[in-house]
């Protein structure tokens, strides 16, 4: 598949709609440079957050990718980010904005704010099967790999400790996510 999904992603056309869920676990989460009608702490079901994707075009470059989030079906498993009400035009901000890779993917959310409501909306997900898929890797490496690495929107570092931190403000330990913050703290101090 293309590493650029915006023309598969405009085939999910939500004209007609008056708005639209849209579920973020990256940098959807801690920033919304889009304008939304609500945004509410939220919950997926049957998907966990893994450093797995590569960025070609924000954190990292085509010849020297940057690691980023996707989301990998993993039964069980549980994960917390954040829900934007948008109107059905911003997708074209979205889709822009997560064209290296990420498909929009209808899901269902669970809102964290009121007990037993959910809505079906979509989450943006780079497959296996995209270009810029770099997979798995310890955290360790990983870490290594965001300590060296950097992009058109600012060091691989910055993606991560904003990530780490937007999730303890909403109160949600995310294993791998903050081991390799863990990691890369520890790196960064062995060489100061
Ligand atoms: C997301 O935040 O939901 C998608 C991945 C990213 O843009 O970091």
């Amino acid at each position: 598949m293309s590493a650029n999904t915006i023309a598969i992603n405009q085939q999910m056309d939500f004209t007609g709609h008056a708005s639209v869920w849209v579920f973020g676990y990256g940098s959807l989460i801690y920033k919304a440079d889009f304008p939304y009608l609500q945004r509410r702490p939220a919950h997926i079901e049957g998907w966990s957050r893994r450093f797995w994707q590569g960025s070609h075009d924000h954190r990292g470059t085509p010849a020297a990718p940057g690691r980023v989030v996707t989301i990998i079906p993993e039964a069980g498993a549980v994960c917390h980010g954040m829900a934007y009400l948008i109107t059905p035009e911003v997708f074209g901000h979205l889709d822009y904005r997560e064209k290296n890779g990420y498909l929009r993917v209808a899901v269902e959310m669970a809102f964290d704010d009121v007990e037993g409501d959910a809505a079906e909306g979509v989450v943006y997900v780079a497959r296996e099967d995209n270009e810029a898929f770099l997979g798995e890797a310890s955290e360790e490496e990983i870490a290594r790999h965001i300590a060296r690495s950097a992009g058109p929107s600012g060091p691989n570092s910055d993606y991560l400790t904003h990530l780490a931190l937007a999730l303890r403000e909403l109160g949600k330990h995310d294993a791998h996510v903050f081991a390799i913050e863990q990691y890369l703290v520890e790196l960064i101090a062995s060489r100061t």
